[in-house]
């Protein structure tokens, strides 16, 4: 097959034109060389491509600037792509040119093990790595999924602020920052608040974007910024939640089986772990089930105990699923939490915990409708009624049972990828002492 050539192609446009000469610009990812002939893999964040060059076809200059760049210089390529099965990708282009446009020495990245401290600090150049590569794929493909989920069954896209004068989920983790001379501000927490007048305007929610926790522990589960998904639905009670947060992480993981399988096995996921996510349902718990879970486990735990990562992991131990928990102590929930009807020492919450210890991924809850039951809770919870004044206006002007969710995105590109620690799941992570770059 061949046809005219492609504008602007990239690697990953190659398998569909085999035969149509191309010309490709990227880095030098790898190379080795065998008598008269040198492998290179280009790399153009599309894909990982084999070009394979014969002296005999090019300039002794050619040849030789081939044989000299070392990994990471940026290179232009002329060949014609033929279709391989052994070469990655499934294609291998024939080289008639090349041309070194950037000759880069001392990449200081190799292949050798390298501490995540000196990695982290060349967080800039350590993107480019296959794995980080890989990772960033699917975080972005988990990102288009959320919205075609939420696009799909007719929800708004509303976007909430990042200064706020207030807090969202306690005061122990909040960022601070000068407004005005006067005034202090603080960055979000959670769109949450800001989302429920939404959901009275526009009925079905959510919003997407970064917040922030000035977390003091260093785990490999927090991180200062981070970025949530929050659906808030108006009409939706804790039982409509369960199903919405079940049916949310059964088709992301489904988007991420079926379109980033190249990225899954360059990372080495184990399939079998995620195959079974999309299948089946999700158990779901009463916290003080859980509680009799963990005694039985060996745990000393009682009732009113938050959960740490180790009770999670025990927790969703023998399920290959994530496991739904609900009913949560009134004392260790947020202020707005609507409590059960049958059991006012519980509240309406539901975390989702990820199997293979990957811990709580969804945080959410129905929340409190009732004008007169959120100003006592406000009040209890010692909070600035000034600055709550508008949340309480929701309740007073045309209440409405509402619940939702939030979802770490990272938590869940973490799961899906079966990376340990959510460092590698950002861009570029903000943790306790580190900044840079
Ligand atoms: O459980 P959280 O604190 O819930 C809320 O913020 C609610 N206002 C959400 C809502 O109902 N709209 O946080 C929700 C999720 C967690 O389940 C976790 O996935 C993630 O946000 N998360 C973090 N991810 C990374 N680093 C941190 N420090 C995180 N804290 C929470
Ligand atoms: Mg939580």
């Amino acid at each position: 097959m061949s046809g005219s050539p492609l504008q602007n192609p990239s690697i990953s446009d190659l398998p569909s034109h085999p035969g149509v000469p191309v010309t490709l610009r990227g880095w030098l990812h790898n190379k080795r060389a065998s008598g008269k002939i040198r492998f290179l893999i280009l790399r153009d964040g599309s894909g990982y491509l084999q070009c394979v060059i014969s002296k005999a076809d090019v300039s002794p200059e050619t040849w030789e600037a081939a044989g000299t760049a070392g990994q990471e210089s940026t290179m232009q390529v002329c060949g014609v792509p033929r279709l391989e099965p052994r070469a990655p990708g499934g294609v291998e282009l024939q080289v008639t040119d090349v041309k070194i446009l950037d000759a880069c020495h001392d990449w200081p990245i190799t292949p050798k093990e390298h501490g995540t401290d000196f990695l982290l600090s060349q967080r800039h150049l350590w993107l480019r790595s296959s794995r980080q590569v890989a990772i960033l794929k699917i975080r972005s493909e988990v990102e288009s999924g959320i919205h075609d989920f939420f696009y799909k069954r007719g929800y708004t896209r509303v976007d909430s602020p990042i200064l706020t004068p207030n807090a969202c989920e306690g005061t122990s983790s909040l960022f601070e920052t000068q407004y005005t001379e006067e005034e202090k501000a603080f960055l979000s927490q959670s769109g949450q608040l800001y989302l429920e007048p939404a959901a009275a305007a526009l009925g079905k929610v959510y919003c997407f974007g970064p917040t922030f926790r000035a977390e003091k522990s260093k785990t490999r589960r927090h991180l200062r910024e981070f970025w949530m998904v929050e659906p808030e639905v108006a009409f939706m009670e804790i039982d409509g939640l369960m199903d919405l947060a079940e049916e949310f992480v059964k088709e992301l993981t489904v988007r991420v089986l079926d379109r980033r399988a190249d990225d899954l096995k360059r990372l080495e996921r184990d399939l079998t772990k995620l195959e079974p996510v999309v299948a089946k349902r999700f158990p779901r718990i009463t916290y003080r089930e859980a509680v009799e879970i963990l005694k039985n486990k060996g745990f000393g735990v009682s009732f009113g105990d938050d959960f740490g990562g180790d009770e999670e992991t025990a927790l969703t131990a023998g399920y290959d699923t994530p496991v739904m928990v609900t009913r949560y102590p009134v004392a260790i929930k947020a202020f707005y939490m609507q409590p059960a009807g049958d059991d006012p020492e519980v509240v309406h919450g539901l975390d989702i915990l990820a199997p293979e210890g990957y811990g709580e991924i969804i945080g959410g809850s129905q929340r409190i409708h009732s004008h007169d039951l959120l100003l006592e809770r406000i009040t209890k919870h010692s909070l600035p009624l000034e600055a709550f004044q508008w949340y309480l206006d929701v309740r007073k002007y045309g209440t409405f049972p509402h619940s939702g969710f939030g979802m770490g995105i990272e938590r869940f590109v973490a799961w899906m990828c079966g990376v340990q620690h959510l460092r590698e799941c950002i861009p570029y992570p903000r943790m306790l002492y580190r900044i840079y770059p």
